[in-house]
């Protein structure tokens, strides 16, 4: 190849060759004379290409010096450190200003060395040498050089000209694939802007493209590519890309304008490549890029759907990626939530901006911009195309009057158009053609056949097919289809009509199509002459089919009940076979007879009339004839997609006109507007080909109290959303399909209309609906589900056009599966207002949940704690409890017993399985918590269902405790009635089907010592939220900057019970080293699943922080052996079982491995995974690009990254930090073992792994504990750790005891901070010492009489939920960072856990009624305490009514009774309570005084309270005396009386929570208080 050149800023600097070094390295010689020519190349590039650049530098024979550099290779050597790494060896090397640098490598060397060139001894001549595929056609190109920072890539750079560019083409034949793959996303970018021709060669040559680069290797030389099939097209590429951006370039180098076009896709690309970057290609994420731009375009109305279709599909012929969810991103850059508004915030330091106007390349057509330069476009637009997730506005006044909407083209009718077009004669223009993978595969196979020329005008919105009338040659490579079905079927007997006299066609597809039948055309047309040959399997393709072997026509006979599309396939070829054909649909009545209808109608505008024969049934005459086609063939729209526009006019009463089909359609729900909009109330006027509908006024649609959808299934959907707003009820039939179809789309109507308060019944073959007045559709804050499925999302967008509040609708991409331009026509042509909504913002918007919550069953045997356990869950996630037995009971009207001794055993297990059965199947109307018999796994009838429940991920819990503590219990238990067999043989034989059964084992601990029971009933409502999809607590502890867990070293944790509390003060959470657990009876080993079951469920009792449960290995630091993986992944499984909050999982398991237990935890958010690697030995550096690949790995299936290594040096520190900075996107521990390292444990942040002097190892070398970081971090000055004063604030608080607590607190984990009293009672004093204090002011506990007051001195908007509601603070936090001040309660929080830890676990307080003494500011945090506990009625015992009247007009929606004096307590109505919380002074003597005796009344036990031990508490307020005269008077009448210490250490313990976001363990608080 000959050396072209191209000239750029005036000068021909751009040289293009192949294997050109010899010319290149001459040049250089002659014309950049120097005494030092730097060659700076990576260490990937330098062994494949040096030997070949130092050869030709001999060649030119200068005696210069040539020095060379290598560096790392990829974009984290794109760094300040690398550049001065360079500099400084460049300095000592003796370079000068005269020294020329040569880059050789990719876009990364020349960038960086570029940047280098530009500010080396002010600026040194340099060459770009590109390698890669991108640097050629694009980066080396242009001047523009940069390095990247942690804010941002090519944040730091300059404007500097090489001196030349040579490209050698001889370089890509080393690139590997996935870097060429990259490069052609710049050049398809460069297309895209500028060239439509080029665009469209592009598109023709992906296949032969791909097909080189994967597969044609040298067998020379395995590594590189025979890339000589393409040699041509790349020389075409990188000369039209480099002349492009030359001229581009000469136009506006400093890039003023015109420039920025070359930016297409790069403004949200970047932004992507800011959060993916290493793992995802500088190119890749342009690709996406594109896609979204163009989806903007579209959205903004400048570009066509069927341009970004274009744009789409070319990116996915190159194997380039398109989103951010597909499998190939996610799988390298891990499965990550990217909120929008961080992109947009990335985006704001784009240089194209104009201030803080964004400006985004959009496109108007394929090969052409929209402006000359970018536009501006707002964020929020922006946003709506990044966001998953979509929240409409009432927009109702703004929807015009009147529409006209064209609905994507048909896809039957797409298809046949484009055979019959082909295959006529003449030229045929094709409009609102579908662009799918099935008609784009159509259209490829007939380009390959020859049998038509395809281009496209009018921004590609018109197809001209130009017909060769049956002439075709064969192709000469095979016929790829993809899953295109019906293109399959079509193409079959077309390409037997191939006429050449030899030849082949192979027709094939993906695994998907090759088991797809085919068999009964294939016979058909072989009866009739055709020669086809089945490759692999009989009856699916691939094919290969004989040219020349045209059918020969007459009686040919088809089976009636085979698919259409056969019939339609033969009834297209038969005017080409020899002999006009009588085709026969025999046997029956045929399928989808309307499809042969639409082939024969439309034969007939291609100027072929089929004739039925008038006598026999199914039988038809084609005439041996040539098509004829059309000039101009518009494809009748969609007509399933039609009726969106429609209802949209039907539902907001305007009018909406659908130009593209009418009564003469052929598609079922075409009828959608005469059937059911006509009668809902709707003006229709229909022609042949145009639908008119005007709905009526807003709210005054009609029901259909019965209407069969059965001609029309698809439609239904939409009917819902209308019949939703017509009152009465709607009931719709002949649509069971559709509970099997995207999703159980009758249940989901069900689900999401109940969200909007319209009711629905789901019934077998259809659904009522209950429809309501517009003005009552209840506001929701719940999101729709669209279950992925298109129909439902366009459904409710059509509802939510007259929703009165904003309605979220999730995922809106779903749409893209049949009208991926919904939104564009929603917003642009509806005019409704759209807002983008982020993943994270939804799960997080209150009383959302992010899958429709289905049913717990709960499973167990009798006597295992069962109906408590299943009590608990229910209170914890309000959902409604059934206990099984009770409500067969209930059903079936007679006792168990009885239904047994009647109707015997099968029977009642039969029973039981159909109550399950139906618990299960309404799971979409109501969730419940379900308990069941302990007998139910007996049946194989309910194992079978409750299997199909788990496969449903659907959660089933079986509850289990020591089967010996099981047994002794029921001994005792006299009330129920003995097994009738012994309790361990039930046992045995059940054992493996509880196991089967269920998804879950809460394995609970013995519960007799009330000291532990209120961990276990945390846990368990912790557990029970996240089983219900609520994981907000553990999102908080993974947000928080530094967090701490404990590593529990123990072999049995039975050793740990007397230290835990004191060891876990300042974690978080709680390791689990299952790999160090070791029974009394086992020396040795790998531990057994039974004594970690029991070992789990201890900690459980002893702690209720979260668990990571870590199986170590040995290779990775731990006890486990090595290559167990089995009993490894057995034991990650059963911590999964148990619901641990952590899993750690070791990236050096085997993939399928991880993978299986990556499924496992995703399938039900409950436990999250920690993904780690140890170095145990330190063998690579921070800076190593192992590491970054590592991250890789381990973010893929981690919500946690943990990397460890080992320092060596202390810089190695450092270089982690870096290392750190650049991973900003997962939650990261990352840390160095050893002393040398301890600097890295003190810096880490989130999660960092503690010992504690308490426990016997430590569990790593080098670990420190939560003091030892503290002070740390106080030593290095760190700011989040500065001295700060605290405050107790009010009076009087001589002998108040938040100091000892505080001071101990700060003292135990080690952060110095001090608590001091202020006593004071004006709120004055205190605001003039914290601005005296300044930056060193931490905060200050609040306490009477300043509550209320202190409420003034913090912004409204800085006071959380809880003091707001409550109207007081007791806690005042300032942010160190911002120097805001926040206010806080935390009364209300230590009042309810003192209370449910006295009332034991096993204390619901629904219903039941509660008392406060007093009516002052604490008594706010009480009642509200009260209430949260569930208690409904409140008394307030007050001396004087006002007090009480405030507290109800604060509390207007709760039930605050006042007592005042002692007949109030003897009304009818009294219901005795059976808590009460003491809010007056301890220290006033209640003498014989109106308040003793009302409380005598209240307190003293009454008769009504029944046999059942209810355990009531009084809690005092006051903490002194520590026994104040009514507590004495509760404990007289039979009261657990509880002194005022504990409230205070239980708020005490929030408050310390609230200021360093650690946590601190009760009996410490306890001790501290007690002194
Ligand atoms: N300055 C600009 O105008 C501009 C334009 C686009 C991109 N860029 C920058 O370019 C960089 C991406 O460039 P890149 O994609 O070339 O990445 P790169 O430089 O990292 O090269 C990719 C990989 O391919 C290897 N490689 C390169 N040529 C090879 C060959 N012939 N044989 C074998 N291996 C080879 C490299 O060693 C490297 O591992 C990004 O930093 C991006 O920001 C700059
Ligand atoms: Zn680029």
């Amino acid at each position: 190849m000959d050396i072209h050149k191209v000239s750029i800023l005036g000068t021909e600097s751009i040289w293009i060759g192949y294997d050109s070094l010899n010319e290149f390295m001459k040049e250089i010689a002659t014309n950049l004379a120097s005494s030092t020519y730097v060659l700076i190349t990576d260490t990937h590039l330098a062994p494949l290409h040096l030997p070949r650049l130092q050869k030709a530098w001999a060649h030119t024979g200068s005696t210069a010096r040539l020095l060379t550099y290598t560096i790392l290779p990829g974009e984290t050597s794109k760094s300040r450190s690398t550049k001065a790494a360079i500099e400084d060896w460049m300095l000592e090397n003796g370079c000068t200003r005269d020294t020329v640098i040569l880059a050789v490598g990719g876009g990364v060397i020349g960038d960086m060395i570029g940047y280098v060139a530009a500010t080396f001894m002010r600026g040194v001549r340099f060459v770009q040498i590109p390698t890669s595929l991108l640097a050629m056609v694009d980066s080396s190109i242009g001047g523009k050089t940069a390095i990247d920072t942690p804010h941002g890539k090519n944040l730091v750079g300059a404007f500097w000209q090489p001196k030349y560019i040579f490209i050698d083409l001889k370089f890509l034949e080393t690139l590997p694939v996935r870097e060429f793959i990259n490069g052609m996303a710049e050049v398809i970018k460069t297309a895209a802007i500028w060239d439509a021709e080029e665009f469209c060669r592009l598109e023709n040559d992906a296949s032969l493209f791909m097909d080189t680069i994967l597969s044609r290797r040298d067998p020379e030389n395995p590594s590189n590519v025979d890339l000589s099939p393409v040699r041509e097209m790349l020389a075409r590429i990188v000369k039209g890309s480099a002349a492009i951006k030359a001229q581009v370039v000469t136009l506006d180098e400093r890039e003023g304008g015109l420039r920025n076009i070359l930016n297409f896709g790069h403004s949200i690309g970047h932004a992507y490549e800011a959060v993916l970057t290493p793992f995802i290609l500088h190119g890749e994420c342009v690709a996406i890029g594109m896609v979204k731009e163009a989806e903007l375009s579209r959205f903004l109305g400048t570009l066509s759907s069927e341009a970004v279709a274009r744009i789409t599909k070319i990116l996915l012929a190159y194997h380039l990626p398109i989103s951010v969810t597909d499998e190939a991103v996610r799988s390298r850059a891990g499965d990550r939530i990217i909120p929008t508004k961080k992109l947009i915030q990335i985006m704001a330091v784009d240089k194209k901006n104009d201030g803080a106007k964004k400006k985004v390349v959009l496109l108007k057509a394929i090969g052409e911009t929209y402006e000359k330069k970018a536009t501006v476009v707002s964020d929020s637009d922006i946003a709506i195309i990044l966001s998953p997730h979509l929240k409409v506005s009432p927009s109702l006044d703004k929807i015009p009057s009147s529409t006209t909407v064209i609905p994507p083209g048909s896809k039957s009718i797409s298809n046949r158009a484009l055979v019959l077009a082909a295959m006529s004669s003449g030229k045929c223009k094709i409009q609102n053609l579908l662009h799918s993978d099935d008609t784009e595969h159509m259209i490829t196979a007939l380009i390959k056949l020859n049998a038509a020329e395809f281009s496209w005008e009018d921004n590609g919105k018109t197809l001209v097919v130009k017909g060769n009338g049956g002439k075709m040659n064969p192709p000469n490579s095979q016929i790829y289809l993809g899953n295109a079905g019906t293109a399959s079927r079509f193409l079959t007997s077309i390409a037997c009509l191939v006429p050449a006299s030899s030849g082949l066609i192979v027709l094939t597809g993906n695994e998907r199509m090759q088991e797809r039948p085919i068999g009964p055309l294939v016979d058909t047309l072989r009866a009739n002459g055709c020669q086809i040959e089945y490759v692999n399997r009989d009856g699916s393709l691939p094919l290969n089919i004989a040219a020349g072997s045209a059918p020969r026509g007459g009686r040919i006979t088809l089976a009636a009940t085979t698919s259409s599309q056969y019939v339609s396939s033969i009834l297209m070829a038969a005017p080409f076979a020899q002999e006009a054909v009588t085709l026969s649909l025999v046997g029956g009545n045929p399928v989808s007879l309307s499809y042969v209808d639409m082939t024969i109608e439309m034969m007939r505008a291609f100027g072929i009339s089929v004739q039925k024969d008038p006598e026999q049934a199914y039988t038809y005459h084609i005439p041996k004839a040539v098509y004829n086609s059309p000039e101009l063939y518009v494809i009748e729209s969609d007509a399933s997609s039609a009726t969106y526009p429609l209802a949209m006019a039907a539902i907001t009463g305007t009018t909406c006109e659908v130009p593209s089909i009418g009564y003469s359609s052929l598609q079922g729900d075409a009828k959608f507007a005469v059937d059911v909009l006509k009668p809902m109330g709707c003006t229709v006027i229909q022609t042949e080909n145009s639908t008119k509908v005007t709905g009526p006024p807003v709210g005054t649609l009609k029901p259909l109290p019965s209407i069969d959808m059965e001609p029309m299934t698809d439609a239904f959907l939409t009917a819902c959303v209308l019949a939703a707003v017509a009152p009465g009820v709607t009931s719709i039939y002949g649509i069971a399909n559709q509970h099997v179809k995207e999703c159980d789309r009758i249940a989901a109507m069900c689900v999401e209309l109940a969200k909007l308060g319209v009711k629905c019944v789901n019934k077998p073959d259809g659904i009522d609906i209950h429809g309501i007045n517009v003005a009552d559709l209840k506001e929701t804050k719940e999101f729709i589900d669209t279950y992925d499925d298109h129909r439902v999302a366009m459904s409710f967008s059509v509802l939510a056009a007259v929703y009165p509040f904003p309605l979220l609708i999730e995922n809106r991409k779903c749409v893209d599966k049949t009208w991926p331009a919904w939104w564009d026509c929603y917003h642009g042509d509806f005019k409704v207002e759209l807002t983008g909504f982020d993943s994270h913002e939804i799960i997080a918007s209150p009383g959302s949940r992010p899958r429709a919550v289905t049913s717990i069953f709960v499973i167990g045997m009798r006597g295992a704690g069962k109906s408590t356990l299943s009590q608990w869950i229910s209170a914890a996630s309000e959902l409604p409890l059934v206990d099984m037995d009770k409500e067969l009971e209930r059903i079936h009207k007679r006792s168990i017993k009885d239904i047994v001794a009647v109707s015997g055993w099968a029977e009642f297990r039969h029973m039981e399985a159909d109550l399950l059965r139906d618990l299960y199947n309404s799971r979409y109307e109501k969730p419940v918590i379900v308990s069941c018999g302990g007998g139910i796994v007996e049946s194989e009838e309910s194992r079978k269902l409750f299997q199909q429940i788990i496969a449903d991920y659907g959660i089933v819990i079986h509850v289990h405790r020591n089967i010996h503590t099981v047994h002794e219990y029921l001994m005792e238990d006299e009330t129920r009635p003995a097994y009738g067999e012994s309790i361990l043989d039930v046992w045995e034989r059940r054992k493996t089907w509880y196991q089967e059964c269920s998804s879950h084992l809460i394995y609970a601990p013995h519960f007799t010592a009330e000291d532990n029971s209120l961990n276990v009933k945390k846990n368990l409502a912790d557990i029970a939220q996240r089983m219900i999809g609520d994981t907000k607590s553990m999102d908080n502890l993974l947000e928080r900057e530094r967090t701490f867990f404990l590593s529990l070293t123990f072999a049995d944790l039975n050793e740990a019970a007397t230290i835990i509390d004191k060891a876990v003060t300042g974690s978080s959470a709680v390791e689990l080293r299952v790999d160090l657990l070791r029974s009394p009876e086992q020396a040795d080993g790998i531990p057994d699943p039974s004594y970690v079951t029991e070992q789990v469920a201890l900690l459980r009792k002893l702690t209720c922080l979260p668990i990571i449960y870590t199986v170590r290995t040995e290779s990775q630091g731990g006890q486990f052996p090595d290559h167990a993986y089995d009993e490894a992944e057995e034991l990650i499984l059963l911590g999964v079982r148990m619901c641990v909050e952590f899993v750690d999982l070791e990236s050096t398991f085997p993939d399928k491995m991880k993978d299986r237990i990556f499924t496992a935890v995703n399938s039900r958010s409950i436990t999250k995974i920690i993904a780690s690697f140890h170095d145990w030995e330190g063998k690579y550096k921070w800076n190593d690009i192992y590491w970054n690949n590592m991250y890789a790995a381990c973010a893929q299936h981690g919500s946690v990254v943990k990397l460890v290594s080992l320092a060596k040096q202390f810089e190695d520190n450092l270089a982690l930090l870096e290392f750190k900075k650049m991973h900003p996107t997962k939650p990261l521990i990352a840390i160095n073992m050893g002393r040398l390292g301890q600097a890295s444990r003190i810096m880490n942040g989130v999660l960092t792994p503690v010992t504690h002097s308490l426990l016997p190892i430590k569990a790593a070398p080098g670990q420190l504990s939560v003091r030892q970081v503290h002070k740390g971090l106080s030593l290095l000055g760190h700011p989040d750790v500065e001295p700060l004063k605290f405050f107790i604030v009010g009076k009087p608080i001589a002998h108040s005891r938040s100091p000892a607590l505080h001071n101990g607190f700060f003292k135990e984990v080690g952060l110095p901070y001090v608590y001091e009293r202020m006593e004071t009672d004006d709120i004055t004093e205190v605001q003039r010492k914290i601005i005296e204090l300044g930056d060193s002011f931490g905060g200050a506990s609040v306490t009477v009489p300043l509550k209320l007051d202190a409420m003034r001195v913090i912004q409204k908007g800085n006071l959380s939920a809880h003091a707001q509601a409550i109207g007081a603070i007791n806690t005042v936090t300032r942010d160190v960072k911002t120097g805001e001040m926040y206010g806080d309660n935390t009364d209300w929080l230590g009042i309810k856990t003192s209370i449910e830890y006295a009332a034991g676990f096993d204390h619901t307080f629904h219903g039941a009624s509660g008392l406060v003494i007093g009516a002052g500011g604490t008594s706010r945090a009480a009642v509200y305490a009260l209430h949260k506990l569930g208690i409904s009625t409140i008394y307030v015992l007050n001396r004087t009514i006002s007090n009480i009247e405030s507290l109800q007009e604060h509390f207007k929606e709760l039930n605050i009774v006042p007592i005042l004096n002692i007949e109030d307590t003897r009304a009818a109505s009294f219901i005795p309570p059976v808590v009460a919380v003491s809010c007056i002074s301890g220290e006033i003597p209640l003498g014989e005084t109106m308040l003793k005796t009302i409380l005598s009344e209240v307190l003293k036990p009454r008769s009504l309270l029944g046999p059942r031990k209810t355990r009531r508490v009084l809690l005092e307020m006051a903490y002194k005396p520590r026994l104040t005269q009514i507590m004495q008077l509760a404990e007289f009448h039979g009261w657990n009386a509880i002194p005022g210490l504990n409230p205070l250490v239980a708020q005490g313990i929030e408050q310390f929570k609230i200021w360093t976001g650690l946590e601190a363990p009760w009996s410490l608080g306890q001790q501290f208080v007690l002194g």
